[in-house]
């Protein structure tokens, strides 16, 4: 296999040997509509590393990629630097097969690949700021806990002023191009901004402290590997991609009004599209989202650069439609910021749909306009003028707190 799948060169010491997965569409709940990537690193210093591994089904990739630079059996040190399954799923093997010296991780991250591959002993916690000599070069650990799990750490290589970023700076993109530069910016601002809103926008707070925490070491960042998607290594694009993390992190309030809705005779619909009238006659950007054709991780994604979000619900058995449960469940655990909003929905007899959503955004802790708009089974011509004037107030109250902000 190793003449077949083999190891890609990112600097003179370091290889990619990860997997390219081009079959993936969803990542649990996410729809990775352009596949992905789990990225793996072999650093070819005095003492042989492996940093992070690769989905189970990959394993035969992965060490294959190694082998055709080094026989495995060479690497002496494996490094963990998150334990969800897509970079360790085959890492019990890997170090079956490898037999390294040394397996290290955070002190969360050894618990957690212990309750994940029971028996797998004998993998070592490392400190934050520790460091690991490699001879030639030095392996550095950063904690970053809840980047975005509790186990969650970055590793750097001192002397390249490489960060290898797990997840951070990441994005579900299978591509054979290994460097970012060599890839369309608006294809890699998209799929970014969609993998941070849709795993990393609930982690604000952790985030910015990571990034502090690279500040804080000092480190001129060169290069940045991620586990996901292409490897960041021209300084114009690490400057673009960490810029984009401060400001996602920061969610400033947009004009961008997102109007996700589903209707099951029509009525809500019709709401929505005068709603977004009245919002593009106050000065707002509509987006309309019906729930038929818009997958909730394409919502997630819209939201993280809106200052609005108005949810449409017809009643369903004195419920809110099963999909605007769906999305406003994903939603709430994302945790996006800084959002106004309204609820309005079609009703035949109860309108407990428009109630339950209104309760939930409110938990959400989106600045409300309006009591809800609930119109009793179809809407005519003043239903309409009702929901153009609460897309107008929403407008208004959004120019507001954009102007504030
Ligand atoms: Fe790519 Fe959190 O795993």
């Amino acid at each position: 296999m190793k003449d077949v799948f083999k190891a890609q060169k990112v600097t003179d010491t370091v290889y990619w040997v990860g997997a390219i997965d081009w079959v993936l569409r969803d990542f649990h709940g996410y729809a990775t509509n352009r596949g992905t990537t789990y990225n793996a690193y072999l650093v070819l210093a005095d003492t042989v590393a492996l940093i992070d591994a690769v989905k189970a089904p990959f394993k035969d990739e992965l060490l294959a990629r190694i082998a055709s630079v080094i026989d495995p059996k060479n690497i002496s040190i494996i490094v963990s630097n998150h334990s969800e399954m897509d970079h360790t799923g085959c890492l019990p093997d890997v170090i079956e097969a490898v037999e390294p010296d040394a397996v290290y991780a955070s002190r969360a991250g050894t618990e957690a690949l212990a309750r994940h591959f029971h028996g797998t002993g004998g993998i070592v916690a490392v400190e934050d700021g520790q460091t690991v000599s490699l001879g030639n070069r030095t392996l550095s650990f950063i904690e970053t806990k809840m980047v975005h799990w509790p186990d969650s750490m970055l590793s750097t290589l001192v002397e390249e002023q490489l960060l290898f970023s797990q997840d951070g700076f990441g994005m579900h993109l299978a591509t054979s191009e290994l460097f970012a530069d060599r890839l369309p910016r608006e294809v890699l601002e998209f799929e970014a901004a969609k993998y941070f809103a849709n795993i990393l926008m609930p982690l604000v707070s952790p985030i910015l402290k990571a990034l502090g925490k690279v500040q804080e070491a000092g480190i001129e960042l060169a290069v940045v590997a991620p586990d996901h998607g292409p490897i960041w290594r021209r300084r114009e694009d690490i400057e673009f991609i960490v810029g984009k993390y401060a400001g996602w992190c920061e969610q400033k309030p947009t004009r961008k009004a997102v109007v996700v809705y589903d209707t099951m005779w029509g009525s809500t619909e019709r709401l929505a599209r005068a709603i977004g009238e009245g919002l593009k006659a106050g000065g707002a950007e509509p987006k309309l989202m019906p729930l038929k054709g818009c997958h909730r991780s394409d919502i997630a994604t819209e939201v993280l650069e809106a200052g609005a979000l108005v949810v449409g619900s017809p009643t369903l058995n004195n419920m809110m439609f099963p999909t605007v449960a769906d999305v406003l469940t994903y939603l709430q655990g994302l945790r996006p910021k800084n959002l106004v909003g309204a609820a309005f929905g079609s009703y035949g007899w109860a309108a407990a749909g428009v109630k339950q959503v209104r309760e939930t955004l409110e938990a959400m802790k989106v600045e409300l306009v309006g009591e809800g708009l609930k119109v009793k089974y179809v809407p005519d011509g003043s239903d309409l003028k009702e929901a153009y004037s609460l897309g107008l107030a929403v407008a208004e109250r959004l120019r507001e707190v954009c102007a504030r902000a």
